[in-house]
């Protein structure tokens, strides 16, 4: 049995369907502080099987000694954590907590229960501002810009360090660069249940007429267009990824880490384009200044997982963003209740929404 932690969330429940189509038995543990139990039930639509579920928090190892106690656990797979980078910034503490005291009290549960086997779903951000593209894993670590990438980095070199210490210790170190999309099918994607930071979810919200225009943070950069250059992958074929890494970390020792990009890059422009393209639906925006934190570029070298893993990313961008739209129409069809945090119109244009995607839900 592999216990997802965070399997509830946007990560976690893609790589919960990907070990259910492997014929694995999953335990999910998750707060539910950023996702819901509507995702058990879509995971079990989809997968075919349930994943068993216990409701709790990582840095509670009371919580953590009985989950151990109670399931055959064989390998973790760590995506529980707290993502918003704003956030971060306005509540360091509960941040370092929840990533690197969370990712601890794990660790700590794992050796108690003769538990080794460790996937971390870490992030692009520990490289920083990286001078040269592509990003390969000898790239060094850089200076993140923020608390939230502090974390990751923090809890990156607890695993290393841990691992360094005893040999029976298989950790990897999964860098995912900018996951995007949702189940092809629909039916499984990211609900963010505040204004959204990332571009994609923010667009999706554009597009739906949830908000009114899409502000792009810099057009100045030394970038073909000017905008930010991010590498997206699509969420399904990141799951894939942990699948084929915890083959690769079953029965071995020490520590992996390996990028999980597409190897291209896209800018802000080109996203909206595609999506326009692709979609059918026009995108207002806006030229804002540059978001502080941002770096100019960021794409990875993905080579070390092809080699080690046999992982390549299979999806386009076309694909990530025509499966991103289908599930944002499906939350819109099923009267998602949505939190308004700014002055936008809670106006919901459905069937336009749905008519220029080409889906009609059910
Ligand atoms: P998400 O918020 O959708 O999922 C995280 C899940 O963890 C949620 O279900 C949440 O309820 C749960 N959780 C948070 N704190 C917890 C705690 N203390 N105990 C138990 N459960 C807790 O986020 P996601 O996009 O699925 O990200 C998963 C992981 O991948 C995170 O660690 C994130 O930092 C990392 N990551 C995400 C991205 C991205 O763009 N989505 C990029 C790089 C890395
Ligand atoms: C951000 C985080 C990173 C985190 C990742 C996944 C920052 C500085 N970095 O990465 O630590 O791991 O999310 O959660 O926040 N953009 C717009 N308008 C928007 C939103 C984004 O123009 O409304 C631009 C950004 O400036 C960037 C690109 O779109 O050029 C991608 O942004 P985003 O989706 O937030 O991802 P990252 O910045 O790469």
């Amino acid at each position: 049995m592999i216990l997802v932690t965070g399997g509830t969330g946007y990560v976690g429940a893609q790589v919960v369907l990907q070990l259910l189509a492997h014929g694995q038995t999953v335990v999910i543990f998750d707060n539910l502080c950023n996702s819901s139990r509507a995702s058990l039930e879509r995971i079990a639509r989809l997968g075919g099987r349930r994943a068993r579920f216990v409701l709790g928090d990582v840095r509670n190892r009371a919580q953590l000694d009985a989950l151990f106690a109670d399931f055959p656990i064989a390998a973790v797979i760590h995506c529980a954590g707290l993502k918003a980078v704003g956030e971060s910034v306005r509540e360091p503490l509960r941040y370092y907590d929840s990533n690197v005291g969370g990712s601890i009290a794990l660790c700590q549960a794992m050796a108690a229960a003769g538990v080794f086997t460790l996937i971390f779903s870490s992030s692009a951000t520990v490289y920083g501002d990286c001078a040269t593209m592509p990003i390969d894993e000898t790239c060094a670590t850089g200076l993140p810009t923020n608390p939230y990438g502090f974390s990751k980095l923090m809890a990156e070199n607890v695993m290393i360090s841990l691992a360094a210490s005893d040999a029976r210790w298989s950790v990897g170190l999964l860098r995912y660069f900018n996951p995007i999309g949702a189940h092809e099918s629909g039916e499984l994607g990211e609900a963010p249940a505040q204004v959204p930071n990332n571009l994609l979810p923010y667009l999706l919200q554009v597009a739906s007429g949830r908000r009114d225009v899409l502000q792009v943070f810099g057009n100045d950069y030394a970038t073909p267009d000017g905008t930010g250059v991010r590498d997206y992958v699509h969420v399904m074929d990141l799951a894939e990824g942990h699948w084929r890494a915890l083959q690769a970390l079953l029965g071995g020792s020490g520590v992996r880490v390996w990028n999980l990009g597409t190897g291209r890059g896209y800018s802000v422009l080109e996203v909206v384009d595609a999506f326009t393209r692709t979609c059918g639906v026009p995108i207002a925006l806006t030229f804002e200044p540059r978001r502080t934190g941002d770096v100019a570029q960021c794409w990875a070298d993905p080579g070390k997982a092809r080699r080690e893993l046999g992982w390549q990313a299979r999806r386009s961008l076309d694909d990530m963003l025509r499966d991103a739209w289908r599930w944002e129409c499906r939350l819109a069809a099923e009267h998602r209740p949505i939190v308004y945090t700014t002055e936008t119109s809670p106006t919901i244009p459905v069937a336009a929404a749905q008519a220029a995607s080409g889906y009609a839900a059910v």
